[in-house]
């Protein structure tokens, strides 16, 4: 299988990959405005959209992977760690050595997959603080760059 992560995040991706519709806690103006900074990574397997990655930098100086989604089906081939390379390379270029994410809190163990918290372990995040945010409680997670080289 190939593997090929790009700029090239579009919309008409985002909807194949969440199998038909942007949902709506991704509202357009997010979308928009993510796209038009370049601050989305799209990974495709043998040509066809299969994940994306969409970051920001928080303050302008503290990047923080806002979303990272591989397609139903794509999981489980590398793809998220891919699109996670892809961005520590971006950020290395701009110049940051540390990398902010996140993943919904909980035992890795009692949920099923898809699970961020054991994707963020097992690569070689550091946990931080848990925020309790309206959707829930967040996992907060760091990495330096090189580690993701
Ligand atoms: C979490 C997610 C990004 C992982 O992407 P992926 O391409 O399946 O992950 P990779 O193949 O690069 O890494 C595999 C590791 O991630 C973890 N993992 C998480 N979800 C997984 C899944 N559905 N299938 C396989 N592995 C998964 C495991 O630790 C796995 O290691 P293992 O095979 O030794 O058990 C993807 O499943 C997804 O989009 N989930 C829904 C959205 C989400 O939870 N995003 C993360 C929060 S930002």
């Amino acid at each position: 299988m190939n593997v090929q992560i790009d700029n090239n995040l579009t919309k008409d991706a985002l909807i194949d990959i969440y199998g038909g519709k942007i949902p709506s806690y991704h509202p357009d103006y997010f979308i928009d405005s993510r796209l038009k900074d370049g601050f989305g990574l799209l990974a495709e397997m043998d040509g066809k959209p299969a994940g994306f990655l969409i970051y920001t930098i928080w303050w302008g100086n503290c990047p923080f992977i806002e979303v990272l989604k591989v397609k139903e089906g794509f999981e489980g081939h590398g793809i998220g760690i891919s699109l996670m390379r892809a961005a520590a390379r971006e950020m290395k270029a701009k110049n940051f050595d540390t990398l902010i994410s996140s993943s919904e809190a909980g035992d890795p163990e009692g949920k099923k997959y898809p699970d961020g918290m054991s994707f963020h372990l097992k690569h070689g995040f550091e946990k931080l603080n848990t925020l309790h945010l309206p959707h829930g409680e967040e996992q907060f997670f760091s990495i330096e760059v090189e580690k993701l080289l």
